[in-house]
């Protein structure tokens, strides 16, 4: 195993019964507190782009923790960076796409030309649980005419399954 991500793995916190009780939640913000091992993971982060699709023409980050991984990426990748985030926050024309939560509905919002037809984009996020947040973003970036050749996430709740409700390919560093 890649010994950077067995540290990075030892780095995530898990808080058994958070937010609610049965519920083991994985706490990225570790990673952050550890410049080494933030920087290992956006190295290894860059790796798994340049082996498995096209330098991305953008990188997408979902609201919010998915800002923390996707803006340094973009950096290293030399590649613009454009937020997705829940309704009313982006100001200006904006895209929609509305998805569905265990409990209710959100909106997914990005702001109209960051994203042209025909780009190849990299959707970046912290975790992968039951891949509604994903999916939608996917479906946001293809409204915009563009193409989703990779979704990027740190941790991934396998048990979830949340991949095989992505119909675009998905890698992720970490499975718990
Ligand atoms: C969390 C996480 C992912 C999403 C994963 O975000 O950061 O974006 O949930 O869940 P899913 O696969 O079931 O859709 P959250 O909405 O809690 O927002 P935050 O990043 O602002 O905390
Ligand atoms: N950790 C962080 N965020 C989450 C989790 C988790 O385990 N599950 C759903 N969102």
């Amino acid at each position: 195993m890649d010994t950077r991500i067995k540290k990075i793995a030892d780095t995530v916190s898990a808080y058994p019964d958070f937010p609610k009780p049965g519920i083991v939640f994985r706490d990225i913000f570790p990673i952050l507190a550890n410049p080494a091992v933030f920087s290992d993971l956006i190295n290894v982060m860059v790796e798994r782009v340049h082996a498995s699709c096209p330098t991305p023409d953008v990188v997408v980050g979902l609201e919010s923790r998915g800002f923390l991984f996707g803006t340094p990426l973009a950096l290293a990748l030399k590649v613009p960076f454009v937020p997705v985030r829940k309704k009313g926050k982006l100001p200006g024309e904006v895209k929609q796409v509305s998805f569905t939560l265990e409990y209710g509905t959100d909106t997914f919002e990005a702001q109209a030309g960051r994203i042209k037809e025909g780009q190849n984009v990299l959707i970046v996020d912290d975790l992968l649980a039951t891949g509604g947040s994903m999916k939608a973003a996917c479906e946001l970036v293809t409204s915009m005419g563009a193409k989703v050749t990779l979704c990027l996430v740190c941790i991934e709740l396998a048990d979830l399954k949340g991949r095989d409700k992505v119909k675009h390919p998905v890698d992720t560093i970490l499975q718990f």
